[in-house]
């Protein structure tokens, strides 16, 4: 059982106050029947709800697309700095979404949040090499040697080498992307500081197959479409 109003925002759908104007205007159904009363309980497996006239179906889980600015942490709690929970609306916090995986501080881009604590787990289990891929600059010019090194391995004092990885120059060679299938602390700086060059600028444009949304501002998510979250549940 759960509140109506925590069903329908849980879904995305809308939000808490959205929920209080549509139920107030008659919008909001439980089996046929017009409900005012948003704090009503419902049975989230049984009860058919629909809101505008559309059904609307109970998904278990929230899956959200963040496009992370700077100065925030891919944590949920930080007293001292922002984290991107931060970037969300006040009735998120309830949903005990996190970030799967970590960006660093100064990264940008693609953070998936979601409550599937499992499938988050599996996600970013080295065994189901997931490919990240990253748009990045650095501030020497890319050579072969460093190329072939950074794709074949690198020993950034791990228990071993760097997985391989996939680098695509730009016609400059001071920007491109690089794709990894593992997540270790700061990985793409210490790969590219180990072949004598330094990243200074680093986006997350994909996770799996799932691409950023260009049309999201830094600091702008939305909802996951299910094409995406059939994506990531493909690994479960
Ligand atoms: N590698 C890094 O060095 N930083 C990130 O944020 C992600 C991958």
């Amino acid at each position: 059982m759960m509140r109506l109003d925590k069903f329908l925002s849980n879904n995305g759908f809308v939000t808490r106050t959205e929920c209080k104007k549509a139920a107030k205007s008659g919008l909001i159904k439980v089996n046929g029947i017009v409900i005012k009363d948003p704090s009503v309980k419902i049975d989230e497996c049984k009860d058919v709800v629909e809101f505008n006239n559309s059904i609307v179906e109970y998904n278990e889980f929230m899956y959200l697309m963040l496009n992370k600015p700077k100065g925030y942490i891919s944590s949920t709690d930080d007293p001292h700095k922002k984290t991107v929970l931060d970037l969300l609306p006040d009735e998120y916090r309830t949903f005990g979404l996190f970030p799967c995986g970590r960006l660093d501080i100064d990264t940008t881009g693609l953070l998936i949040l979601t409550n599937n604590g499992k499938l988050a787990h599996q996600l970013l289990s080295p065994k189901h090499h997931v490919y990240k891929t990253y748009y990045f600059e650095c501030s020497i010019k890319l050579t072969t040697v460093m190329i072939d090194h950074l794709q074949t391995g690198v020993d950034i004092g791990e228990k071993s080498l760097t997985k391989p990885s996939i680098v695509k120059p730009d016609e400059t060679m001071l920007s491109g992307t690089i794709s990894i299938t593992e997540g270790k602390f700061h990985q793409i700086k210490r790969m590219f500081e180990q072949v004598g060059n330094e990243i200074v600028e680093l986006k997350r444009i994909k996770f799996a197959d799932i691409e950023l949304d260009n049309t999201l501002k830094e600091g702008e998510w939305r909802q996951l479409s299910a094409q995406e979250v059939e994506i990531l549940t493909s690994f479960e």
